[in-house]
């Protein structure tokens, strides 16, 4: 192995930088190999200055910081890429010159850190012939073969001070809170946060609620002499006699963007309980800044592991965490479904048995 590629693709997530540097260090000190960074996911191999040696140097000092130096990009599809040709803006199919790119530039693996939608569009590139190994990333939590990705944990680290946060001000004004965390269809950081920060309702996609149960619990609290309520609400959470809430359609190259269902739950709970309600939305907050130690190491490991599967020619495969080691799986095996909360898994359990609502009894 004398030369590999990394990029970093989809959303941005704390951790991006640990997993490059341990790339670039692996590569170099075990294997005396070349890195290329590539610039804003795919569309480096296609942009003029996409492109970027890596090395010591360039690594130094961003263990602790968020983003990645790489730049990403969500709208980064070599299938499906806007481009602008005589003036109009049409969607084509730029595979082939990404695949050419790749061949011209003599990699001889390329390092893919994405999440459901880069690591689905790294398996068709390695169905067409690039070498490419994954990273799990996305603070959502959400992929499946893996324990967890890297980047929740430093989420879930946000969105529970948040939680703790709110409670200070909800007790004081005798107020009820709620608060929007992401996730889009995975309930990881608001099941996690909910419990972790002592929200006393906690909606997520997996469990669609009623608005009343919600209410109801927020009147159970008032009757026991508790006049404040928190209301954890992941973004694609769902009444079970409607809709997820968009506040963006989608098109060919993005997809919708989820929110607006925290309002709605506040509006409900405000006009059924008579309780002052407040809406907050943590939105990137959960994104960015520095990651959390666990972060660092489980993102260090992951790019560690990524260069010595490249170089054992594991191609089409993805570095995971099980059972605390990290081992590696097939690309297909993680990106063929979504991994999501299990509704009668030990956390939502532990949830409902220190009397946590998820608006559904
Ligand atoms: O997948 C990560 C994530 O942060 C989701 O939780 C959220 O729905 C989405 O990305 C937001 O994407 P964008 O930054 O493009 O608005």
């Amino acid at each position: 192995m004398k030369k590999i590629g990394v990029l970093t693709g989809g959303g941005d997530a704390p951790g991006l930088n640990a997993v490059i540097r341990a790339v670039v260090k692996t590569a170099q000190n075990d294997y005396g190999c070349e890195v290329l960074g590539i610039r804003n996911g795919y569309d480096g191999f296609l942009n003029p200055d996409g492109l970027i040696p890596l090395g010591q140097d360039e690594v130094r000092g961003i263990l602790p910081r968020g983003g990645t130096i790489l730049g990403t990009a969500n709208r980064g599809n070599p299938f499906a890429r806007k481009v602008v040709r005589d003036g109009v803006e049409v969607v084509e199919d730029t595979s082939g010159e990404v695949i050419a790119a790749i061949h011209r530039l003599g990699l001889d693996a390329l390092v893919v850190i994405g999440g459901d939608g880069t690591l689905h569009i790294s398996q068709e590139l390695y169905e067409r012939g690039v070498p490419v190994v994954g990273v799990p990333k996305t603070i959502d939590n959400d992929i499946s073969g893996t324990e967890v990705t890297f980047g929740f944990d430093t989420a879930l680290t946000t969105a529970t001070e948040a939680i703790d946060k709110l409670h200070t001000t909800a007790e004081s004004h005798h107020r009820v809170m709620v608060l929007e965390l992401m996730g889009r269809d995975a309930g990881f950081i608001a099941l996690h946060s909910g419990v972790a920060g002592g929200a006393d309702v906690i909606l997520i996609p997996e469990i669609p609620f009623d608005y009343e149960r919600v209410a109801e619990k927020v009147r159970r609290r008032q009757q026991v002499g508790r006049h404040f309520s928190i209301i954890a609400v992941s973004e694609g959470a769902k009444p079970s006699d409607g809709e997820q809430v968009f506040w963006k359609d989608g098109d060919e190259v993005y997809v919708p963007r989820l929110g607006g269902i925290a309002q709605k739950v506040g509006e409900y709970v405000e006009k059924a309980t008579g309780s002052e309600t407040r809406v907050t939305v943590l939105g990137h907050l959960q994104r960015g800044g520095t990651p959390t130690p666990f972060d660092r190491w489980l993102a260090t490991r992951y790019g560690s592991s990524a260069v010595r599967l490249a170089a054992a020619g594991g191609f089409g495969r993805m570095v995971a965490l099980r059972n605390a080691q990290i081992v590696d799986i097939p690309l297909l095996e993680s990106v063929s479904a979504l991994k999501r909360v299990d509704v009668n898994g030990d956390a939502v359990r532990t949830a409902r048995a220190i009397g946590i609502s998820f608006g559904d009894d």
